[in-house]
């Protein structure tokens, strides 16, 4: 089985507050159909979840109660995002039902914890996609804190017999430096922990870079065994289906120490 991550940054437009990205997320649910492979879908929050969280600092916990609204507010947005995604899975063949954190499963200090795993391993087993996206969940240190997508991923990855991991993101993978200011930057195809601790360094300022860094962290831990894990961009036609073809495309791919 497969594990793919689509991302808020290509599943919404993140500098529009609840903009779904409505071909893109379609285009997506049929290149995985049409590669016939066997796949498990989390999905971020982008703009339906990032503007109000940031807003009110819901990462930060509980600390006042103007937050209180927000983070209801949070979760019915990403519960709606997450809809229209099952229902482009659904109309793609692919039975998919929705498995929120925040109504599920609890966090600790901001860590996730999926004590018992019998509704996702009991779906899967019905050949019915049990889909899990970032959320406001309820944290017991915290009051609440945002449990996101690339958290589940690690997650599930231990759950479930997962023998690839996919990013779906809106960048050819990581770059040495960041792509958008320097035309020179180079694509690593390949990337270790090593590797990553260089480009931390030279880029650790830029938000956008250190985001794509956090990432290459959790698909390093997500490397076991022979289990690969790969980043893509999402907006370009046919590489998502290529890449499940078993194709080479262009994308950046981690692989343990
Ligand atoms: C964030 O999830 C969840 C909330 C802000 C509620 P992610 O961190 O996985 O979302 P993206 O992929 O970056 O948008």
């Amino acid at each position: 089985m497969i594990l793919i991550k689509l991302g808020g940054s290509v599943i919404t437009d993140k500098k529009e507050y609840r903009k779904f990205n409505t071909e893109t997320v379609s285009r997506l649910c049929k290149e995985i159909k049409d590669s016939g492979q066997d796949v498990i879908i989390v999905h971020g929050a982008g703009s339906f979840g990032h503007v109000l969280a940031k807003k009110y600092n819901l990462n930060g916990g509980h600390v006042n109660n103007e937050q209180i609204p927000a983070v209801a507010e949070v979760c019915y947005d990403v519960r709606e995002l997450n809809s229209y995604i099952i229902s482009e899975l659904n109309k793609n063949g692919m039975p998919a039902i929705s498995v929120p954190p925040g109504s599920c499963f609890i966090m600790d200090d901001r860590e996730l914890i999926i004590e018992n795993d019998e509704v996702i391993k009991g779906f899967v087993g019905l050949g019915i996609m049990p889909v899990l996206f970032g959320d406001v969940v309820l944290d017991r240190k915290l009051g609440f804190s945002i449990c996101s997508g690339d958290q589940i991923m690690e997650k599930l990855g231990n759950i479930l017999d997962i023998e690839k991991v996919i990013f779906v993101s809106d960048i050819d993978g990581l770059f040495d430096s960041d792509p958008k200011n320097n035309p020179d930057a180079k694509l690593y195809r390949d990337v270790n922990e090593k590797i990553l601790e260089n480009v931390k360094k030279e880029t650790s300022v830029d938000d956008v870079t250190g985001g794509v860094v956090e990432k290459m962290k959790s698909m390093l831990r997500l490397c076991n065994g022979d289990r690969e894990c790969i980043l893509i961009n999402g907006n370009v036609e046919g590489r998502l289906l290529s890449l499940l073809k078993n194709e080479d495309v262009i994308c950046t791919r981690a692989r343990g120490a």
